[in-house]
């Protein structure tokens, strides 16, 4: 249950820099590689002549060759050669729409005709020397609105994130959730509270004390597909919080994009843009050490939820009001998928009066 008409991360170009990746996402199975010209190229991960995987082959002069029997596939999924064969009446494979923005591939896995460029959200922090960026990727065995859920309902982190970011302020103080569009928000704030470990280490990073009470938000904010930006940070108490001033606070965003794989698993692209301090490259490394760290700690409690729910689809299960963020962000991918949907069978319909 993914909407398939719009952009979502695949990859970074690190992983295709060494030969081509393999990479099931919204249940289709493609190829990513750089083509001719250095261009990003996403196929079908289906060889025309015997259907191996062109992911086990290599880049030649800008062609995918077929790691079988030297079939030569071009960008746009027609084969242009293959050893002591005459190609023409080859049949052609599917190619998607891929774009690289802001250090990602993203992909189309819908129609092509309506991938649009223009689509793919707007980032501030990349190429931006008012902020540093680090992040990774984490292959998840649960349905990616699962991960919907648990980021945009941070009282998890008082109980999974005991040692680095919880803390019992976050149960105690209450979260408020708006839709506005088709972005669902859900923020909290909390005044005057000891900094958890992972907030002492980021006040460090920019030099401010980390042993003096702080003003801490988290203001979670889903878009469609399955984007959850989160800004969060600490500032020294009564300086304003969120609006402190630059030197007086860690102020950072949570960058997290969710792929979904199958109906039950996902790639997780996390990450954290941070404005303080941008130019300590060992500050974003221990950063990134120390989400990795938080992050692991999810993985563990939603591929044992979602087996759960596999073993139990009977059962029903509570919405309370801190699950509203999930709740609403759900709603609104329902409303996509039922968009779809509709177009998709009125084409269907079309087709079969015409
Ligand atoms: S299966 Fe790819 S060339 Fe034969
Ligand atoms: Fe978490």
């Amino acid at each position: 249950m993914f909407p398939k008409n719009t952009w979502y991360v695949a990859c970074t170009p690190h992983d295709i820099a060494a030969g081509p990746l393999g990479r099931q996402i919204c249940g289709e199975r493609m190829v990513f590689y750089r083509g001719e010209g250095g261009r990003v190229a996403a196929l079908e991960d289906f060889c025309p002549h015997r259907g191996a995987p062109l992911s086990l082959g290599f880049v030649r002069e800008g062609r995918l060759v077929c790691g079988y029997h030297g079939l030569e596939m071009g960008c746009e999924g027609k084969t242009i050669a293959m050893p002591g064969q005459r190609v023409r009446g080859f049949p052609a494979i599917r190619s998607y729409p891929v774009q690289e923005r802001y250090g990602f591939i993203w992909v189309w896995p819908g129609d092509a005709a309506q991938a649009d460029a223009a689509k793919i959200p707007h980032f501030d922090w990349h190429d931006n020397p008012e902020w540093a960026y680090g992040g990774g990727m984490y292959h998840v065995k649960c349905d990616y609105r699962l991960m919907i859920d648990n980021l945009m309902d941070l009282t998890h982190e008082t109980y999974v994130h005991s040692a680095s970011i919880g803390q019992k302020e976050i149960d105690e103080v209450p979260c408020k959730t708006t839709v506005e569009g088709d972005s669902v928000i859900t923020s909290r704030f909390m005044e005057n509270i000891m900094a958890p470990p992972f907030w002492q280490l980021a006040l460090r990073g920019n030099n401010l004390a980390d042993d003096v009470p702080v003003d801490r938000w988290q203001i979670c904010r889903f878009t469609p597909p399955s984007h959850v930006m989160i800004e969060v940070g600490v500032a020294h108490a009564g300086l304003g919080g969120y609006d402190a001033p630059a030197d007086r606070k860690a102020y950072s965003v949570v960058v997290d994009f969710l792929t979904p794989e199958t109906e039950t698993s996902m790639w997780y692209f996390w990450g954290m843009a941070r404005k303080f301090n941008p130019q300590d490259l060992a500050l974003t490394d221990s950063i990134r050490e120390g989400q990795g760290k938080i992050f692991g700690e999810d993985l563990e409690m939603l591929q044992r939820q979602q087996q759960n729910l596999l073993d139990y689809p009977e059962r029903s299960l509570l919405k309370l009001n801190i699950d509203a963020g999930g709740v609403q962000s759900r709603k609104i991918i329902d409303r996509i998928l039922a968009e779809e949907n509709a177009v998709h069978s009125l084409s269907a319909s079309a087709l079969a009066s015409a």
